[in-house]
């Protein structure tokens, strides 16, 4: 069976707080093969991983990212709001600090320009001089709801692979991805059907469905022969891996 590849969903989000140093580290323990982050822009144009658009429920913050600079967000605590408090300290990371932790690694990054409510002009620009300054350009896949947006990154940065996410109802989403030149397909999983996953492989693109915490689905779309798999839950997904 070809090998598979276990993204970490914001890291280890299941027991730890999203998107956080915690979160990635300990995703790697648990036998993630790959990281999935949400990236956004502060006001003074530094690239921070963090998924709402809105400071509110994940830091001791409020108002919005692209408001506020770095030195402000940094000052924020981005674990207390976990479990029993014992992540607090943590802080919401920028993209090089993952970036770090994964050079001389053989862990695939995925990248989710969070630019759908707010565009970030000169985002993706910023990602690539990143991506490049760290060696990672063959070790990262980067994906977006704004599918413009990745139709223009791929423009600037023709080597580094990109997905495209939907939720479903796309028509040979296949033929879809040629048209921004995207190489994979990062499908809400009740999207994803055997039959679609078969077409898309003959048509070069294949499947990272998200996300998937259910055993019986994993193995499901494992079966189906998708390329990856989103997972709250990387250490379940290994488990099940190891078993195939
Ligand atoms: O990359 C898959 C998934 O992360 C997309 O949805 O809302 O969790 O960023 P969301
Ligand atoms: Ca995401």
């Amino acid at each position: 069976m070809a090998k598979i590849l276990n993204f970490a969903h914001r890291g280890a989000s299941a027991v730890c707080p999203e998107n956080t140093m915690a979160a990635f580290r300990r995703s790697l323990e648990l036998g993630a093969t790959g990281i999935e982050t949400d990236v956004q822009m502060t006001r003074d144009g530094q690239l921070v991983l963090i998924h709402d658009e809105s400071l509110d429920r994940t830091t001791s913050g409020s108002g919005y990212v692209k408001d506020k600079t770095l030195e402000e967000l940094r000052s924020l605590d981005a674990g207390a709001w976990f479990g029993n408090g014992s992540f607090a300290g943590e802080k919401i990371p920028r993209l090089e600090e993952l970036l770090e932790l994964l050079q001389g690694r053989d862990t695939v990054l995925n990248i989710e320009l969070k630019n759908g409510i707010f565009p970030y002009p000169g985002m993706e620009e910023k990602v690539i001089a990143a991506v490049r300054a760290y060696e990672m350009s063959s070790r990262v896949i980067i994906s977006s709801f704004n599918h413009y947006s990745l139709a223009y990154f791929k423009t600037l940065a023709p080597d580094i692979k990109t997905g495209i996410l939907y939720m479903e109802g796309l028509y040979r989403p296949w033929d879809y991805a040629a048209t921004v030149r995207a190489e994979a397909l990062h499908a809400y999983h009740l999207a994803v059907l055997p039959e679609f996953v078969r077409d898309a492989e003959r048509n070069g693109v294949v499947y990272h469905p998200f996300t998937v915490n259910d055993p019986k689905r994993m193995e499901f779309l494992i079966d189906a022969g998708v390329a990856g798999i989103i997972t709250d839950v990387p250490d379940v997904l290994a488990g099940l891996l190891e078993r195939k």
